[in-house]
């Protein structure tokens, strides 16, 4: 098999933002907190709205809002909470998105046991509550990989985590990941302080490149939702699936593959230097920009330098 892989290192969609001094973290702390302040005085029942045009503002893709639970009345499913879901806001609004060209889709979340595997041809899923901490981070890419595996290929850990509150860092790198799980979703617990990719500079930057990516990639997205229907292929797939005779991807747990063709290695530690990455056979492209390229059969490690986000290939042995 001629293999080919189009290389998206999303290490290299870098957040420009600095971190820096501490004085510099308060401040953008600080600008947070007032947009958590126009939030909160927005009321509960323009929320949805709020959030949506802030990230429409923030120039970041969005294709729809997924809602939680929340909606329902007293958890039942196909009800809706009469207060801070009342029918006449709750329409505005989805008219308002319908007028932008998204989507509105309720979760639905029937509390019944995951037993028939090919219930993976009908819905998508998350990969169950996870943390807001880099342990989950590493863990969403095996986790994902898995499902896709067992036959539920349109899956994604909550991006930025689900319980405990995420850090900058922490949601900035996630994003990046997270922008190419077949399903991204962002979502936090109610007791988590608020994660929308506009509340950090940072992440916006990230959100925008690694969405924006992602979105230029549809018609390739949706080649491989045909084929995860029709043949089972798993949408994101352990290297050794594109290049099984290359016994040097069997063991790799950090990076993926997006069909044959677009391979993800991410950040998955805070603070890095470096990003360990292994190209099997083919002539690598960097997505974000085709003048860098890279003949495959070969361990990379990407120099990261995240103070001013420029990166250059390290002479360095890694794997
Ligand atoms: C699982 O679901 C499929 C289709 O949705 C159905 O044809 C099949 O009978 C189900 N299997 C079991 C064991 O319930
Ligand atoms: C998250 O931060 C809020 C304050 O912003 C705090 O009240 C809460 O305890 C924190 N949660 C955790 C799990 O640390
Ligand atoms: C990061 O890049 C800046 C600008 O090129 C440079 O001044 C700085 O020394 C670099 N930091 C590291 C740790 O390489």
């Amino acid at each position: 098999m001629a293999g080919f892989c189009v290389l998206g290192f999303l290490v290299l969609a870098a957040a420009a933002a600095e971190f820096g001094a501490g004085d510099e973290k308060v401040s953008r702390e600080d600008q947070r907190g007032e947009r958590e302040e126009d939030k909160a005085a927005m009321g509960f029942l323009m929320m949805p709205t709020y959030i949506t045009r802030e990230v429409s503002k923030a120039n970041i893709p969005l294709e729809t809002i997924w809602n939680y639970i929340d909606y329902m009345d007293a958890y039942k499913d196909f009800t809706l909470n009469p207060v801070s879901y009342a029918e006449p806001a709750l329409r505005a609004f989805v008219d308002e998105l319908h007028a932008n060209g998204q989507h509105y889709i309720q979760i639905l979340d029937p509390e019944c046991s995951f037993q028939n595997l090919s219930s993976g041809a009908h819905v998508a899923h998350w990969t169950g509550d996870n943390k807001a901490t880099w342990e989950d981070l590493q863990y969403s890419v095996a986790s994902v990989l898995n499902s896709g595996i067992f036959g539920v290929p349109m899956v994604g850990a909550d991006i930025c985590g689900f319980a405990g509150n995420t850090t900058e860092e922490l949601c900035n790198h996630w994003m990046q990941l997270g922008a190419f799980y077949p399903f991204a979703r962002s979502h936090a617990e109610t007791l988590s302080n608020s994660q929308e990719p506009y509340l950090w500079e940072s992440v916006a930057i990230s959100s925008r490149k690694a969405l924006g990516l992602q979105y230029h990639l549809l018609a390739y997205m949706y080649t491989l939702m045909y084929e995860a229907h029709t043949r089972g292929f798993p949408i994101a797939r352990p290297l050794f699936f594109g290049f099984p005779e290359d016994s040097m991807t069997f063991t790799v747990s950090h990076q993926f593959v997006l069909g044959n063709g677009i391979m993800v290695s991410p950040v998955l530690s805070p603070d890095p230097t470096s990003v360990n990455a292994y190209l099997p056979e083919g002539i690598c492209y960097d997505m974000f920009d085709f003048s860098n390229k890279w003949r495959g059969y070969e361990s990379l490690c990407l120099e990261w330098n995240s103070t001013h986000a420029t990166n250059s290939l390290g002479p360095c042995n890694c794997l």
